[in-house]
């Protein structure tokens, strides 16, 4: 495969702990310190999977306890775990995990019932109506063991083929008949009617052939009655995130299911945390998003190795991704203290922004187009690497954006340190992406960075050309104070 959840306890949390988990919200909800408990705020589940053999490693189950609230097997539920002979069931890892759940106040996501891999050697060797009728077994046998305990079950994974065909996988499930999907829904909600039933699936970050296909197949199933509740979109990244990821979201919520992030894991690199940070704003635009799973809790615990490609550090440090994260599902919590200039901006205009201090323009260096290009001043000459446009990112945030690169200014690395680089990004919304506009005197403003609280400003007050253009500490210098002059 290709990279690609008492304590919510609250006292202003209603949690109600049956087949999963209610979260009343509080209208005045405070920003949360911890995963599980920003999320909680916003009416979400923050979620790991669990190597079970790992419950026992005191550094892993304290990030996993205190951050956590819903947890998935890693692998301890699926086919070849919990039944390795036919008719013989093994639900020890799996009980063990739901047993650390329940006494710890977190949601079991159930992972999965039938999967192309990690089939049993006995399953793979079968075909025809005797593995339909073992693979239905299956469903039965593990959602009534499970019966009561699961929230969502991921009844199926990864049926559909990668590339352009949206056609279903060739495997020896599919070749039993194109209805084994339906049919095992439909096992499974006998089984236990009190689970949500989801599919999840891969490479499905956008609009694209894989997703529609699933799409498709989801909204047959919605007209038909076949009993589906929900959607996993795994999130296996790279260091790009599809521009549609929302919306894609959004077009699944729309069919009248349940849509949730179920094994998000990012590959690392300079982008890492805007995306983890763009994948928890796109959940929350959607109301029917309704919590993240992390796949797996440190970065050694990933199936991606030296990808680190999770929210913790082999240490069980926090890193950037971390606070992306929690910074998101803060996000609406916590408003600029200062509004927008009173005229304020107008995000179809282009403007060309003149530094108080050097009388020089704001420029993307040399006219790059690359991510991470520098940005510094220069003589005022109007060229479109001199021209700005504002886009607006709610809240009183805007991204700056370039009119010759559509890049956007973006803090580095998500730095908060003084002297930290202002470069050009692809405009992901992240939190280092966006600006609030401080007003100085005489029509001059100062621009805050939403991650960081620090202005840009021009470094060591230089007035030369190619002045190197940073963020630093807000104390209204001069150097820290722009002129927006509208061009366009
Ligand atoms: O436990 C055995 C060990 O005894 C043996 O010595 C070793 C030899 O290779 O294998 C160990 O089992 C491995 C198991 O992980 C536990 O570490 C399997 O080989 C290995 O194939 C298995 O990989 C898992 C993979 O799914 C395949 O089931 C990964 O941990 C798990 O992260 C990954 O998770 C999948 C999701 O289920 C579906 N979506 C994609 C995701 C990532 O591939």
């Amino acid at each position: 495969m290709k990279p690609m959840r008492k304590m919510l306890a609250a006292a202003t949390l209603a949690v109600a702990l049956t087949t999963g988990m209610t979260v009343a919200l509080n209208p005045a909800a405070a920003a949360g310190t911890t995963l599980k408990a920003a999320a909680a705020e916003k009416g979400r589940y923050f979620g790991a999977a669990v190597a079970t053999g790992k419950l026992s490693t005191g550094a892993y189950t304290t990030i996993l306890n205190r951050e956590f609230n819903s947890v998935v097997a890693e692998n301890e539920m699926k086919w070849a775990s919990n039944e390795p002979q036919q008719g013989q069931f093994n639900h020890s890892g799996g009980d063990r995990l739901v047993s650390h759940a329940q006494a710890n106040g977190m949601s079991v996501r159930g992972h999965t019932l039938l999967w192309h891999a990690q089939q049993p050697g006995w399953a793979q060797g079968m075909s025809g109506s005797a593995l339909r009728n073992a693979a239905i077994n299956h469903v039965t046998q593990v959602a009534t063991h499970y019966r009561g305990k699961i929230h969502s079950w991921d009844v199926v994974n990864e049926a559909f083929a990668d590339g352009g065909s949206g056609a279903r996988r060739d495997s020896n499930l599919q070749r039993t008949g194109n209805d084994w999907i339906e049919a095992a829904f439909r096992a499974a909600r006998a089984a236990d009617p009190g689970a949500k039933l989801c599919y999840n699936d891969y490479n499905t970050d956008g609009i694209n052939a894989k997703s529609t296909g699933i799409y498709n197949m989801v909204r047959d199933f919605k007209s038909r009655g076949v009993p589906i509740d929900c959607v996993g979109f795994q999130s296996h990244l790279g260091t790009s995130l599809a521009g549609d990821y929302q919306a894609n979201l959004q077009r699944f919520a729309d069919l009248g299911v349940d849509v949730q992030i179920t094994e998000l894991d990012v590959m690392t690199g300079g982008n890492q945390a805007s995306i983890f940070g763009a994948v928890t704003r796109a959940c929350l635009a959607v109301s029917r998003c309704t919590g993240i799973t992390t796949w797996g809790v440190r970065d050694c615990d990933s199936w991606r190795g030296s990808d680190n490609a999770l929210l913790f550090d082999c240490n069980g440090n926090k890193k950037a991704a971390y606070t992306a994260v929690l910074d998101a599902l803060n996000g609406g919590s916590t408003p600029p203290t200062t509004p927008p200039p009173g005229s304020g901006v107008d995000t179809s205009a282009w403007y060309v922004l003149i530094n108080r201090n050097s009388g020089k323009a704001l420029d993307v260096y040399a006219s790059a187009t690359s991510d991470g290009a520098r940005i510094s001043q220069w003589s005022r000459n109007n060229g479109v690497n001199q021209q700005w446009q504002f886009v607006d990112s709610g809240s009183g945030y805007y991204r700056v954006k370039s009119r010759n690169s559509s890049k956007v200014l973006d803090v580095s690395g998500f730095s908060t340190a003084d002297g930290g680089a202002i470069v050009q990004w692809s405009d992901l919304n992240g939190t280092n992406q966006q600006f609030r506009l401080a007003n100085s005197a005489d029509g001059y403003v100062r621009l805050i960075n939403r991650n960081s609280n620090k202005a840009v400003e021009v470094q060591g007050a230089s007035t030369a050309d190619g002045g190197n253009v940073v963020q630093y500490a807000d104390w209204g210098g001069n150097n820290q104070q722009w002129q927006l002059v509208r061009i366009g």
